[in-house]
């Protein structure tokens, strides 16, 4: 279906799964493009009038709200991610396009139109965020201005199509009552949870991919005392603590040139150096975890990072294979990583639903192995279930 308007603009999708007309959506972002200043909604709406288009107040509006989503979001995705319930938006070719929400993958019944529309969208996207995509540089790690995190991969690397893959970021933390109320933590270890964050313990939180990480992070960060300094450093901008004193520091790639590149480990020593309180690592991935594991044995506690682990037992062999990276043999890392870590909330995550499965102690056996032991679990039924560790856990917060 298409409608022309008095302007003789056709506006309605001629291209499947878009909204607008492309020729009028790129004359709008050519002339907001010479502002030169990151667009406002009305700066949009005053660019399709300028347009020349002659539109009735509400078909305006709605060409507004296509255009923007064109012009300032994720296009014809954009729906998609302002659904509450929707998670990830994955792109794999122009009508395969897959969403989750509430927890399961399920087929978006969107067309995107041509593999060169998908990769004009992820090319977009990218420069949205501040970063290039294109053959020299064809992968991309991002975020976009409203928060939503970015990655996407052009062929060849990509076995096909582009590849486009979008987190959606909720704006603001859950609280950890939500939490609670939501099933993902058991009542019986919001207060445990909070006196870890009241006993300035350092912890990680683990689970496996998509497992709520950043997600329960951000809800204990929010618990952190309003007099204290958080001082986030992470790859794109992931953390939403609800807390009156947030800086944040953001890793870059390298420019055209190959220079200019600010890494997670540089900038967790240049964060000692601007008065934290809390170190958080928003994702330790690589041989940061040096720098971070230094950090929190100088001084700062009440630090905290995420780190992929499939279980909690994982988590030194997984804390081993990244400080290999920064040259850091087996036993120095164990004898770091005692020092400066004090627990572990591990995630899982069943089917749709994710929930904290258990926190566990750090500490090094007799043999000198670095070893994440439970300290409560949680049977079926959210009842929480202290085992070995929990003694040690409960001297460490004072209770
Ligand atoms: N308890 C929850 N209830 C509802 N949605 C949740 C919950 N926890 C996380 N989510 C949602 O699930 C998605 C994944 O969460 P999050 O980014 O926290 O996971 P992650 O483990 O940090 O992922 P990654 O491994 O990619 O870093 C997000 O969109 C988040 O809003
Ligand atoms: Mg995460």
């Amino acid at each position: 279906m298409s409608q022309v308007s008095g302007a003789g603009l056709v506006v309605a999708s001629r291209v499947p799964g878009r909204t607008a007309d492309p020729s009028l959506v790129d004359g709008v972002r050519a002339r907001l493009a010479r502002r030169g200043t990151p667009p406002t909604d009305a700066d949009v709406t005053a660019a399709v009038r300028a347009a020349g288009t002659v539109l009735g107040s509400r078909a305006l509006a709605e060409l507004g709200t296509a255009v923007r989503a064109e012009v300032l979001g994720a296009g014809p995705l954009q729906p998609l991610l302002d659904d509450p319930d929707v998670t990830d938006v994955l792109v794999n070719a122009p009508d395969d396009v897959w969403v989750e929400r509430a927890g399961r993958l399920e087929r978006a019944g969107v067309d995107l139109g041509t593999a060169a529309q998908v990769r004009e969208l992820a090319v977009r996207l990218a420069a949205a965020g501040g970063q290039r995509l294109d053959d020299a540089s064809p992968t991309v790690d991002a975020r976009l201005p409203d928060g939503t995190r970015l990655h996407a991969v052009l062929p060849p690397v990509a076995g096909g199509c582009t590849l486009v893959s979008l987190r959606a970021l909720r704006q603001r933390a859950f609280a950890l009552e939500e939490l609670v109320a939501a099933g993902a933590v058991a009542p019986g270890l919001a207060p445990v949870l909070r006196a870890l964050v009241a006993a300035r313990a350092s912890f990680l939180v683990s689970g496996a991919t998509g497992s709520g990480k950043t997600t329960l992070l951000s809800a204990l960060l929010s618990l952190v005392p309003g007099d204290q300094r958080i001082v986030c450093i992470e790859e794109s901008g992931e953390l939403t603590p609800d807390h009156p004193h947030v800086v944040r520091l953001l890793a870059r790639g390298a420019n055209v040139d190959g220079a200019g590149a600010v890494g997670l480990a540089e900038l967790v020593r240049q964060a000692l150096r601007m008065r934290p309180d809390r170190i958080v690592l928003g994702e330790c991935r690589g041989a940061e975890v040096r720098d971070v594991l230094m950090a929190l044995n100088t001084g700062h506690d009440g630090g905290c990072a995420t780190l992929h682990a499939n279980t909690a037992r994982d988590v030194p062999a997984r804390l081993e294979a990244l400080a290999a990276l920064a040259g850091l043999d087996r036993a120095a890392l164990a004898a770091q990583a005692a020092s400066a870590l004090e627990a572990v909330v591990h995630l899982r995550r069943d089917g749709g639903r994710r929930y904290v499965a258990e926190i566990a102690v750090v500490r090094r056996d007799g043999s000198g192995e670095l070893v994440v032991e439970t300290a409560v679990g949680v049977a079926p039924g959210g009842v929480p279930v202290r085992a070995a560790g929990w003694a040690a856990l409960a001297r460490r917060l004072g209770a």
